[in-house]
């Protein structure tokens, strides 16, 4: 297939992008140098130009605090540059994988949520990322819409690579305890979004890799895989302020990708061990 991957240059496109050129499609990656997503008509012109029969929608604004003082900027790439892609892919006819987060929940009791949970975000970002949602789902029905949470991949900086650095830096590092939710690495979603976006069988996604937990245990997984001897201290959010408000429960159900016939990603840990040695 034809396909372009916007956000090309970040953490989840890249590995996109590799997954894609690898099974032979023939790919055309992008980011902001090529075209700004908030510019329609640049948009379109770069869409007709390569004539996709796919889109992979990974580009967005990801800055979750300083959208907080930032929300035109942040919702006009996250919403209206979405509907720009959106517009774009409809007229060439291409179908359009957008890639939404676990933040469009307000993260409410302890139960996973389900895709068709009604939507409450807490943050400018998941706000924006939701106007994205809306902008796929109204403009057309050829749409994977892929809800997915702490990621980590080799394309960019994430909370492992930070961790890996205090363990080496410190014999002792406060994390959050009572954010639950699931790792998940831009590889294994890389291969699934390959498997998907090749069907026609549509809708609404979280894709995350299984298990649950909490950023203090995940903390002291990526600890011990490295070996250090650095100590979590388990903290509540309230001690650790920051401009947006994350979700606590980001615990998020499979129900569509196994009613849909498409399998479940590893668990985190394993996902983890293999981001480690380099797989
Ligand atoms: N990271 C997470 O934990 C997480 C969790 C849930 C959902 N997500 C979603 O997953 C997707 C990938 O996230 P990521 O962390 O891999 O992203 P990232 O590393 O921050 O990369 C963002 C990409 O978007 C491009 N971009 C940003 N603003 C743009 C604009 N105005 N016009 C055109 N391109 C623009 C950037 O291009 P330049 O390099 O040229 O700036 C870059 O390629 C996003 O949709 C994000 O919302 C991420």
């Amino acid at each position: 297939m034809r396909i372009i991957v916007t956000g090309a240059t970040g953490m989840l496109g890249q590995d996109v992008l590799r997954v894609l050129a690898a099974q032979g499609h023939e790919c055309l990656g992008t980011s902001s140098a090529d075209f700004d997503l908030r510019d329609a008509a640049a948009v379109l012109a770069a869409v007709k130009a390569f004539q996709p029969e796919a889109i992979v929608h990974c580009a967005a604004w990801t800055a979750v605090d300083a959208a907080e003082s930032e929300p035109v900027a942040c919702c006009a790439v996250n919403g209206m540059g979405t509907l720009n892609i959106a517009r774009a892919a409809v007229a060439v006819n291409a179908r359009l994988l957008y890639i939404s987060t676990d933040y469009i929940f307000d993260g409410s009791g302890d139960t996973p949520r389900e895709e068709y949970d009604k939507p409450n975000p807490r943050n400018v970002y998941g706000l924006s990322k939701l106007q994205g949602e809306e902008a796929v789902r109204s403009l057309t029905s050829r749409h994977f819409i892929l809800r997915v949470s702490w990621l980590f991949g080799h394309g960019g900086g994430n909370f492992v690579e930070t961790i890996r650095r205090l363990g080496q830096e410190k014999s002792q590092i406060t994390v959050v305890d009572d954010q639950i939710g699931s790792p998940t690495y831009t590889l294994d979603l890389a291969r699934l979004i390959a498997q998907m976006i090749i069907t026609e069988r549509y809708g609404t996604y979280n894709v995350t890799n299984e298990g649950f937990c909490s950023f203090a245990d995940f903390a002291r997984v990526i600890l011990r895989a490295d070996g250090s001897r650095c100590r979590v201290i388990p903290i509540p959010s309230s001690q650790y302020p920051s401009a947006a408000r994350r979700p606590l429960n980001s615990r998020l159900s499979k129900r569509s990708l196994d009613e849909n016939s498409f399998p479940r990603l590893p668990i985190w840990e394993d996902a983890l061990r293999r981001y480690i040695v380099g797989d």
